[in-house]
């Protein structure tokens, strides 16, 4: 089935550590979200979901194609890559949302899913077109049909998704305020657009924080362990992805570790609405093992290349030391926070 679908599309349709995934939930159990503990302030966002005000900013503009660049080969490969995955998380939220809004009966939860989808079907639609500038559009109906989905719990699904929500806003704004000093650095038009584009996904946040919220016992008692441990593998998935791209990151005068502690920064301030707890992702400690479970990575990658029956122990070797690692960074002390009476925020970043 795959060979029948482009590269990309295949390369999205892959399951590996690094690449983004597609979820399923138990969608019953979502009907009984009761969102009147926070209901003033999920009217307000309600009203702002319907009030669209990106109706018509994902369309590209006269100036867009005199932006285009030939871009060195390498550079062309990671920025590719970046799309590729970028767009499969975008789609992968469409398709979460859409199946949810359409199987469920809870009339807030539904409104709300729809305009998530409405959303993120132009975040990936305007990617896709991108792509098929590069000549490799990602087959998004083929990923919908035939794409593996992750089971998770509901509460897994609010933390996964309220922090890839936000961690979205952080990385789209870190890169727009990084070009907006620097612009002779902005390779691609498309960067233009991150701005209003990641004022979205800091909305779609905003009403995972309030579900969550709306919920006091998904912050309390063992389910902090459970925050703990989505932070961290949100965290350093981000961190080893992110410096599998050196050329791009380059290209935009960015240093990959510098601007994932910075994106680290914003998302844990962010995350003080909702999480009584952050990681201390500044402390020299907790950088070192993230730097470390890196390198395990690009060695068992290296080995994986490599083959043979040497590279077998060698590959065993590092996802032992992975997990090690893992653990550490898990056991690693973190910062304690009181949940403010509010939770909503505005994107000032
Ligand atoms: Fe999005
Ligand atoms: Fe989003």
């Amino acid at each position: 089935m795959t060979t029948q679908v482009n590269e990309a599309t295949q390369t999205a349709n892959q399951e590996t550590l690094l690449t983004p995934r597609f979820y399923t939930t138990d969608i019953s159990a979502l009907e009984k979200i009761d969102i009147s503990p926070v209901q003033a302030e999920w009217d307000q966002m309600m009203s702002e979901f319907e009030g669209d005000n990106n109706v018509d900013h994902f369309v590209r503009d006269e100036s867009f194609h005199e932006e285009v660049q030939p871009l060195d080969p390498h550079l062309e490969k990671e920025f590719v890559d970046f799309l590729i995955s970028s767009v499969t998380s975008e789609y992968s939220g469409c398709v979460l949302y859409g199946k949810i809004a359409e199987q469920m009966e809870n009339p807030e939860i539904r409104k709300l899913m729809e305009y998530m989808r409405r959303d993120e079907a132009r975040h990936a639609g305007f990617i896709n077109r991108t792509l098929k500038d590069f000549g490799v559009a990602v087959d998004l109906g083929f990923l919908k049909r035939e794409k593996k989905e992750t089971f998770f719990k509901p509460k897994y699904i609010y933390y996964a998704t309220y922090l890839s929500e936000k961690i979205g806003y952080a990385r789209y704004i870190t890169i727009f305020r990084h070009l907006e000093r620097n612009p002779e650095k902005r390779f691609h038009p498309i960067f233009r657009w991150f701005h209003r584009w990641c004022n979205d996904e800091f909305r779609h946040g905003e009403a995972f924080a309030l579900i969550i919220r709306s919920q006091p016992e998904l912050t309390r008692g063992y389910n902090r362990l459970w925050i703990r441990f989505f932070l961290l593998a949100v965290y350093a998935t981000m961190y080893v992805r992110d410096h599998t791209r050196p050329e791009m990151f380059e290209a935009m005068g960015l240093d990959p570790t510098d601007y994932d502690f910075e994106v680290f920064r914003i998302t844990t301030e962010i995350s003080k609405q909702v999480f009584p707890i952050t990681l201390a992702t500044d402390a020299p400690h907790f950088r070192e093992l993230l730097e470390k479970l890196r390198q395990a990575k690009v060695s068992m990658d290296a080995a994986k290349e490599r083959g043979g029956i040497g590279s077998y122990f060698t590959r065993a070797g590092c996802a032992l030391s992975m997990s090690v690692t893992f653990v550490r960074l898990y056991c690693h002390p973190v910062e304690k926070n009181e949940l403010p009476e509010q939770v909503r925020l505005a994107a000032s970043w």
